[in-house]
């Protein structure tokens, strides 16, 4: 138990010499307050992780020392004494956080099998909190990034060869193809892993609060400035940088960048001595970059010094065999977040999944399974469950279409009774036919009739009965 240190805090200086007696052959160090005040200021004492103390005191009484104690977020545990016990007191205490409640006189037989307990338990919680920290700290910083497609094998030969070094890489990809990711992979596999990982996003800081995002300001480097602020690139001393979106990085930020990753220091903003930073570089962008240099939008000198090696990871409709590994892992991610079992998809839907072309790439595949599995119904994921956009229209029959839309409708219905629901469904069913075709027209109705194959007087009378504007239609 050496180490470990308990606060003892009495008025009555017979009882402090007792547990004293009582700690030390514990070998419990002990700090004594004789009056609340003092004991307030001792449990900050390091090392205190058990608290004795007395509710009559001078100064301010052992309940409210406990109070505020929790209050500022104390993790000792405490042992409340008193000579009167009365259920209000025990009542406080308890509620207050204490761990345990004793009423003098006591013997030392009993304080000792709380105090037992009392270091027991703070092992316990000890161990827990280490335990669930070491966890989050696994979590956030195992990367896992799915795939087996030639393509992302190929992905993953490159990050083994170029994680270790301190080469400059360049992300290229479309917009959710898994960039940021995978500079976090490179990041986490190379001796920088320990070090921080910063990300700073050239598309989403307003322009001109980007030079001290990027390399942070001196107090008083401008109204407002009533702090010294670290940029990005200090914050990243001794890790990565991870320069998102830099295909839109202001044309004259660029010179500045480009010079600081030669220099490897920067001046802060409104800062007189410069600053040194040990940063590996990983940036990424979901532009034609090379288009941007034609272009003029970005420079080819800061391209070069970029791209020391250049990853493209490809759209995931040209890596269509990563879907189902892709839809696996997010569906026993997202079953894991939500509860509730694990959820599979159907085998018309993982068709689906595979035809749809997936231009939001791997974010949007990862957005569709989160809903579905939040909103299927039962543990297999139907094709409507995954509620895709276009890819539906293109592959189902226009049977399939409408039996979808109309089937919440007649579950919603009340299946007995004279319900005239043939009635009520057709014209539904006629009317946006005949708009549409109209549409397509132009509004000519002899046209129309053909393409419909219905005689010029029956679509009239349609379009009469059917109640259809033809001077509201879209263009
Ligand atoms: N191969 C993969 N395995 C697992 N998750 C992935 C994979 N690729 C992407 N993701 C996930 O998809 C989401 C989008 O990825 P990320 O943010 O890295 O894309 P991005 O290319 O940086 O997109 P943007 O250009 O829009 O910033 C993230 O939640 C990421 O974890
Ligand atoms: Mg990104």
């Amino acid at each position: 138990m050496s180490g470990l240190k308990a606060l003892i805090a009495d008025d009555d200086s017979s009882i402090l010499w007792v547990l004293e007696r009582f700690l030390e052959e514990k070998k419990i160090g002990v700090v004594k307050a004789e009056n609340g005040p003092e004991a307030s200021a001792l449990l900050s004492t390091p090392g205190i992780a058990l608290a004795i103390l007395d509710i009559n005191m001078p100064g301010k009484d052992g309940l409210e020392v406990l109070r505020e104690a929790k209050e500022a977020g104390s993790r000792s545990e405490f042992i409340i004494m008193t000579a009167e016990s009365t259920m209000k007191n025990t009542l406080e205490a308890m509620k207050f956080g204490a761990f345990d409640y004793i009423t003098k006189p006591f013997d030392l037989g009993e304080l000792e099998i709380m105090v037992d307990r009392a270091i027991e338990t703070m092992g316990l919680k000890a161990r827990l909190v280490n335990l669930t920290e070491r966890l989050k700290e696994r979590l956030a910083h195992e990367t896992v990034f799915i795939g087996k497609s030639k393509a992302v094998q190929n992905v993953f030969k490159t990050v083994g060869k170029v994680a270790g070094k301190d080469v400059t890489v360049l992300v290229l990809g479309e917009s959710g193809t898994g960039k940021e990711l995978l500079a976090r992979l490179i990041h986490s596999n190379g001796p920088r892993s320990v070090g921080p990982f910063v990300a700073v996003n050239s598309a989403a800081v307003p322009r001109d609060l980007m030079e001290s995002e990027l390399f942070g300001f001196e107090k008083g480097a401008f109204t407002g400035a009533v702090e010294e602020k670290k940029g990005k690139f200090e914050l990243a001393d001794g890790g990565t940088l991870f320069l998102d979106e830099v295909g839109d990085m202001p044309i004259d930020l660029q010179a500045r960048l480009l010079r600081v990753l030669q220099e490897k220091e920067f001046y802060k903003v409104g800062g007189k001595a410069p600053v040194k930073v040990d940063v590996r570089i990983i940036a990424a962008t979901n532009q034609d970059i090379d288009k941007a240099v034609a272009e003029k939008r970005f420079r080819e000198d800061l391209l070069f010094r970029l791209n020391g090696v250049t990853v493209t990871l490809p759209a995931l409709r040209e890596r269509k065999n990563d879907v189902e590994l892709l839809a696996d892992y997010f569906l026993e991610k997202f079953s894991d977040e939500f509860g509730g079992g694990k959820k599979t998809l159907s085998p018309k839907a993982m068709d689906a999944l595979e035809s749809y072309p997936w231009p939001g790439n791997v974010r949007e595949l990862g957005n569709v399974l989160r809903r579905a599995v939040l909103l299927s119904p039962g543990l297999a994921i139907s094709p409507e469950d995954l509620n895709l956009p276009q890819a539906r229209h293109r592959k189902e029959s226009i049977e399939e279409i409408i039996t979808a839309r109309l089937r919440p409708f007649i579950d919603k219905t009340d299946h007995k009774g004279k319900q005239e629901l043939y009635d009520f469904i057709m014209p539904f069913m006629e009317r946006p036919l005949i708009k549409l075709v109209l549409e397509k027209t132009k509004g000519n109705q002899v046209q129309a009739a053909e393409v419909l194959g219905i005689n010029r007087n029956t679509l009239r009378k349609k379009i009469k009965d059917l109640n259809i504007k033809l001077g509201k239609l879209r263009e």
